[in-house]
């Protein structure tokens, strides 16, 4: 019998359960702190926001949205966490046991399994370049963010900084390599309004018996966190996107 190829949400699953089990969820955690704490501030969570952190992997970040949006006059805040690696999304929720207001969903960015209209604000932590069909991620996003929602996509892996393409062919998966100009006309041809990039450094400090495993040299490394990480912000403008039925693609 012939073997049945596996898709490529099925491939992510599988290098991203590897991850989880090699105890990755904590390095990304130590990596990502610093720029993703500068891109929460920039999110002005307010509480009772409804937040989806896409790409949650072990949902250290989503315990910190958590804790912004808890109770508001409007009610209770939410975040929702989803991840295609349904081992990242065990740890996710063994880690969130105390947190009454976060959901974790094993599920792919490529069909987000959520309703439309829901979400206020929503993060991507170094994510987004996996999506095997960005364009197809971003009219899931535009679907399930509410009228005038605010979207954060944040990677460290992109055309403009050099020092990061060195990842794309150790990673064992394929990822895409985009500039800045081309990620922004990317949200703007799929309706995003507002749309802004900046560039958030890493300052944690590097010392100088840091071993690094992946640059070829700490001057390299230091380099690559000076640049720093491309967020890209974009609201959907103030519509309601329809429920798609049954066969959206
Ligand atoms: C580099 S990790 C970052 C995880 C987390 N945001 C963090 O900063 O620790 C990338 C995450 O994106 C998830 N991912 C990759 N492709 C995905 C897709 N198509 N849909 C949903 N999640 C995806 C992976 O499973 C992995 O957990």
């Amino acid at each position: 019998m012939a073997e049945t190829k596996p898709s490529s949400d099925e491939i992510l699953q599988q290098e991203f359960n590897r991850w989880a089990d090699a105890g990755e969820g904590a390095t990304m955690e130590r990596h990502h702190l610093d720029i993703t704490g500068k891109t929460i501030r920039l999110m002005d969570l307010r509480p009772g926001e409804r937040v989806l952190d896409l790409g949650c992997g072990s949902g250290w970040a989503t315990r910190l949205l958590a804790r912004l949006v808890t109770d508001g006059p409007e009610g209770f805040g939410q975040v929702v966490g989803i991840d295609v690696s349904d081992e990242m999304i065990r740890q996710a929720r063994a880690a969130s046991k105390d947190f009454e207001n976060i959901l974790y969903v094993w599920g792919s960015a490529q069909q987000i399994p959520w309703e439309e209209n829901f979400f206020d604000k929503m993060l991507s932590v170094e994510s987004f370049y996996y999506y095997p069909d960005q364009e197809r991620a971003l009219a899931e996003l535009f679907r399930v963010m509410a009228p005038r929602g605010r979207m954060f996509i944040l990677i460290n892996l992109y055309k403009d900084n050099p020092y990061s393409l060195q990842w794309v062919d150790k990673l064992r998966v394929p990822v895409h390599v985009r500039s800045e100009a081309e990620y922004i006309e990317l949200l703007k041809k799929h309706g995003f309004e507002n749309v802004e990039p900046k560039r958030i450094p890493d300052d944690t400090p590097t010392p100088d018996d840091y071993q690094t495993k992946s640059f070829h040299s700490l001057e390299d490394l230091r380099a690559f966190k000076r640049m720093g990480a491309l967020l890209l912000m974009g609201s959907k403008p103030d519509v309601r996107s329809k429920a798609p039925g049954h066969s959206i693609y």
